[in-house]
């Protein structure tokens, strides 16, 4: 089965065919991050327009890189949560348009759970297992027992992980996007420089708080009273504040996705969103899920990010379970509502 998925929840417009829930026919990303970096975040308002002129180039793009044409397509499945509402729409309507057109189904798809899905494309997934999505706009823990059952039970109360990347991105003067520059300054670094809080919060908490991590660095930068802006760090002493940052990050997303682990039993464990893009947090995952004898996925680089080889693929799988929505499908900015 040959499942068109369409990815517009943020500032990336994405395009995938994927065949029987794993095959890969066609990837295509166009990210906005030009037109969102001089504002220091995603403008909503932008980010739909942006997804309006790119979305029906983005979509020949896929079907050319994989030599099929429309009739080709068995179902179509696009993110309906969480995102933004007006760039939801845009993939909503296409997504909506092109079942009808062909006379195909449509099922909607939770962002948050498609990042999970995507870690398990290399790999036999064994279930149940715990997963971690750290992205821009969320740092969750589930427990999932299926690949279309995922129990929310853990949440950040404040910052998301990568949201605080991108603010202390921005403290250092790194600009836009935060991640993978932060990540980069940090490199030569010493990541024990600087002893930035870790909130590990109540000792049963599977909860995350970013806020004060981001906070202390502000301080670091500008002293306690904030009042002036910070200042600008030699490369030598940028670098160690980088790299003490993001220790401080992955220090408390591992503790929490390994104490998870352990609490529900389980024998594997899935790390995925756009920090999972990181390679500390990578190889500091992945040692401690052989050290502790769990199996762990994750997606290679290029699918940690926002992508719609993801969609596509939780897609096909609650196809399979007989979970096709119909086009009275709606967009939702929440994951869940019980999720914030
Ligand atoms: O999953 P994603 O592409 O979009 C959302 O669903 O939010 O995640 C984007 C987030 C951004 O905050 C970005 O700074 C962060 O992932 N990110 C990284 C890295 N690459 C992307 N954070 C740390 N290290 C990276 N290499
Ligand atoms: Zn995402």
């Amino acid at each position: 089965m040959i499942v068109l998925g369409i990815e517009t929840s943020c500032d990336e417009t994405a395009a995938a065919l994927v065949a029987d829930g794993e095959k890969i026919l066609a990837n295509v990303v166009a990210s906005q991050a030009d037109l969102h970096g001089r504002f220091g975040g995603v403008v909503p308002e932008i980010a739909s327009r942006a997804h309006l002129e790119r979305l029906l180039p983005v979509l020949t793009s896929a079907l050319n890189e994989a030599h099929l044409s429309l009739e080709a397509i068995d179902a179509i499945a696009v993110t309906s949560r969480p995102g933004l509402v007006g760039a939801l729409l845009v993939g909503l309507s296409a997504a909506k348009m092109l079942a009808w057109a062909l006379n195909r189904p449509i099922v909607g798809v939770n962002h948050l759970e498609a990042h999970i899905i995507v870690a398990l494309l290399e790999k036999e997934a064994k279930f149940p297992l715990v997963a971690l999505v750290a992205s821009g706009g969320h740092t969750s823990l589930f427990l999932s027992t299926s690949f279309t059952e995922h129990r929310l039970i853990g949440q950040t109360t404040d910052d998301a992980a990568g949201e605080a990347f991108d603010k202390v991105a921005g403290i250092l003067g790194l600009g836009y996007l935060g991640g993978p520059l932060v990540e980069k300054a940090a490199r030569g670094g010493n990541p024990k420089a600087q002893d930035f809080p870790r909130s590990l919060l109540a000792e049963d908490s599977l909860n995350f708080s970013f806020s004060g991590v981001k906070t202390a660095v502000l301080y670091h930068l500008s002293g306690q009273n904030a009042s002036k802006p910070p200042k600008k760090l030699p490369s030598r002493e940028l670098a160690d504040v980088a790299a003490s940052f993001q220790e401080a990050v992955v220090d408390v997303l591992v503790e929490k996705l390994l104490r998870a682990a352990h609490r529900e039993r389980v024998l594997s464990l899935a790390l995925g969103g756009g920090v999972a893009a990181n390679k500390t947090l990578r190889e500091k995952v992945s040692q401690a899920a052989d050290s502790d004898g769990f199996t762990f996925y994750t997606p290679p680089l290029n699918l940690c990010t926002d992508n719609a080889v993801m969609i596509a693929a939780l897609g096909y799988h609650k196809l399979k379970k007989g979970l096709a929505d119909d086009l009275t499908l709606d967009v939702y900015p929440r994951a869940s509502e019980f999720v914030a």
